[in-house]
């Protein structure tokens, strides 16, 4: 922490407010990248393959052309080049599912072939959906399962593998074991709002209208890409409808600026939601080995946690699925690895709590399993598991809150009333049962710049190029802001998701809200110190701009995380299969609350993001084609009202101590062992263990005694 931060009063932050952009929002005031008027402005349709394999053979393109309306068509032989060589602001090189129209290979299905610009986006995409491909089609893989030896371990924001102790003697030491394959599906993020963006020239400048995680993020990578220099690239993006991870440097951008570049007018390119399935990014299906080894009294000998991911055979990305195992229990025998497959797939990508939400499922539910041998709760199983310092690091935790979250969790579920032996409770045909998981996710902050301005008028303003996803950060930075300035709140306004105001974290890893509400109140110490008590603000105003790259960089190294405890009880219709989630409690540790309303949104979208993948969400992909089956919202059903009951998420003093604020981060561990929680429900229920998601009506009829004869666990 640098000398000029001052430190928040207890005001306006850990108040509830309600979203300043809010009524904008319900009334269509507000516009999204997709609508923003710009004269003269063309629209862009993209193509993508029909194959999930081969070459580029040749295009028709000139009765395209000849159609009404439209202006050019851009693929591999006539489009801009760009520089994918490069390492952007994430340290990783760029899905190279960006680097449009650069050679003829396809390595999957929904590969960004050719690009058909036209006056109307009715042209646009009659002529595309007209336009003819031939391919040189080759046979393709997508077959991902467990089987397979070509898979290998990949360091991703985490060693590949970590091992310590002899695991197997472990494993045969001990007195109870639990030994299980978990699966979850491929899964998409699906945000309200499509990717869209607008490219034109501006006076010599590139200027993209965006709906993106981090405006500078994304103006560094298409600089890079277009190799422009970094002063000629701005990108705004003001209004986003969710990201979840799906919105970084993606085709849409990418080719509305080639289109932009090209005819020198405004290029719009929108996604469908179909080509949001192929174009988007996704989260890996996984297959998970868990192998516990323990004590009678449930003391934990040997973990393992095995995940196999899948990336494409062009860009490396691994889901860590391991992740969690590293954080929340040890064992003398300790071997956690991640692993991919490459195959011929769009690459995935983050999706909210990339690793810790399939690996948690896996890691919580053979918990769950260890208990039940064990004849032990499972709360208390994890009492008895609690660890000293990070499993795998050896560091010291920053802060652990687990425990407190599960007493707060099981006194407001009532958790002691439970009778532990499954398939007990019935209401009518429904078979009752409950379930609780762990939850955890790693806290951290990313350097980032704010402008405060203090106005004539006695208001701020603040410039941060952060990026309100949804969450409601503008309200929490303008809470910061008045705190730190020791104003009201509507004395401030906050404008966000302007590259132009300098870098900045993006919306991502559960990281924007703390490290630009560190920026912020930097910013405001320097402020404080500048303005003369008592004088007037000149005309232009007082302006400070302050970088918290030195103070970020300072943070000790130590176990940072949020922690939580889930809990949901659950209904089985015994004739249908059918899961109903009656009731979900959640109770967490993560920091500091800036804004209980909208933090209380971020801990219940999570949760119910966990329903969904607990009972619901499944792309499946087609051997033969090699795409998505029902690449669209009535295909790839996600939670919505009817399936999300009472949903509760509460939280424990948990300040982080070396944040100015306090702050840890609420971004993603709502769904952090939510689906653990359900599927240790549905074997509460039934007494039937569920090991691959989703907890579909099929699965749970097979697996009860009048279904098609699957064994019990
Ligand atoms: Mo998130 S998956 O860090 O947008």
């Amino acid at each position: 922490m640098t000398t000029t931060t001052t430190t928040t009063r207890r005001g306006f932050v850990g108040t509830a407010h309600t979203r300043l952009e809010g009524r904008d929002k319900v009334t269509g005031a507000a516009r999204y990248a997709g609508e923003i008027p710009f004269t003269g402005l063309a629209h862009g349709w993209l193509v993508l393959s029909t194959v999930a394999r081969g070459r580029i053979r040749s295009l028709e393109t000139a009765p395209v052309l000849a159609m009404p309306g439209v202006l050019a068509v851009l693929h591999h032989e006539n489009a801009p080049r760009v520089d994918s060589d490069y390492i952007g602001m994430l340290g990783a090189p760029p899905d190279p599912s960006v680097a449009l129209f650069q050679h003829e290979r396809v390595p999957h299905l929904g590969w960004p072939v050719a690009l058909v610009v036209a006056e109307t986006s009715e042209q646009a995409r009659e002529a595309a959906e007209a336009l003819a491909v031939h391919y040189e089609q080759e046979p393709h893989d997508i077959a991902f399962h467990s089987g397979r030896p070509e898979a290998y371990p990949l360091d991703g924001h985490m060693p590949g593998v970590a091992e310590k102790g002899d695991l197997e003697s472990a494993l045969s030491a001990a007195a109870v074991v639990v030994d299980a394959e978990y699966t979850t599906p491929e899964e998409h993020h699906n945000p309200m709002e499509p990717h869209a963006a607008t490219a034109h020239w501006d006076g010599g400048r590139l200027d993209v209208v965006d709906s993106n995680q981090g405006t500078t993020w994304v103006a560094g990578e298409l600089s890079k890409l277009f190799s422009l220099d970094p002063a000629a690239v701005r990108v705004r993006s003001e209004h986003i409808g969710g990201g979840f991870g799906s919105k970084g440097v993606r085709a849409h951008q990418v080719a509305a600026v080639m289109a932009a570049t090209v005819l020198q007018r405004p290029v719009r390119v929108v996604m469908t939601r179909r080509q949001m399935f192929s174009l988007a990014g996704y989260r890996s299906p996984t297959t998970q080995r868990v192998r516990l080894g323990a004590d009678a009294d449930g003391r934990l000998r040997a973990l393992e946690h095995q995940c196999l991911s899948v990336t494409s055979t062009v860009h490396e990305f691994v889901e860590p699925g391991a992740g969690p195992a590293r954080v929340m229990y040890d064992a003398d025998a300790h071997h956690t690895a991640n692993r991919v497959l490459r195959l011929d797939v769009p690459t995935p990508t983050w999706m909210r709590a990339p690793g810790e939400a399939p690996g948690s499922f896996a890691l919580e539910a053979a918990l769950d399993e260890l208990a039940g041998k064990c004849g032990i709760d499972p709360i208390e199983l994890r009492v008895r598991n609690e660890p000293e310092r990070g499993p795998v690091s050896g560091l010291p935790f920053s802060s652990r809150n687990l425990l407190g979250c599960f007493r707060e969790g099981a006194r407001r579920f009532g958790w002691a009333d439970r009778d532990p032996r499954p398939g007990r409770s019935r209401d009518g045909r429904w078979l009752l049962g409950t379930g609780t998981a762990a939850a955890s996710f790693p806290v951290g902050a990313a350097p980032s710049t704010a402008a405060l301005t203090a106005e004539p008028d006695g208001t701020f303003t603040v410039r941060i190029a952060a990026a309100d996803i949804g969450t409601g950060a503008r309200t929490a930075l303008t809470l910061v802001a008045a705190d730190a300035l020791e104003v009201a709140p509507d004395r401030i306004r906050v404008r966000v998701g302007d590259s132009d105001f300098g870098p900045a974290m993006i919306a991502g890893g559960s990281m924007g809200t703390r490290s630009w509400a560190w920026a912020v109140l930097t910013a405001a110490g320097e402020l404080r110190e500048r303005l003369v008590p008592g004088a007037a603000v000149p005309p232009e105003g007082v302006t400070v701009r302050s970088d918290t790259s030195a103070a970020v960089g300072a943070l000790a190294s130590k176990e940072r995380h949020s922690f939580g405890a889930q809990f949901a009880e659950v209904a089985v219709d015994a004739a249908t299969g059918e899961v109903r989630v009656r009731r979900m409690l959640g109770v967490f540790a993560a920091g500091r609350m800036v804004n209980p309303l909208t933090a209380r949104s971020q801990f219940v979208g999570g949760m119910v993001w966990g329903i969904s993948m607990a009972l619901h969400e499944e792309a499946v992909r087609d051997r033969s084609s090699g795409g998505t089956v029902g690449a669209d919202l009535a295909g790839y059903h996600v939670a919505t009202h009817a399936d999300v009951p009472e949903i509760e998420a509460h939280w424990i003093d948990d300040p982080d101590p070396d944040d100015p604020v306090g702050i840890k981060g609420v971004g993603e561990i709502g769904i952090v062992g939510a689906a653990a929680a359900i599927a240790n429900a549905v074997w509460h229920a039934t007494g039937v263990r569920h090991r691959n998601l989703p907890i579909r009506p099929d699965r749970v009829l097979a697996g009860l005694p009048d279904g098609d004869g699957a064994s019990r666990a």
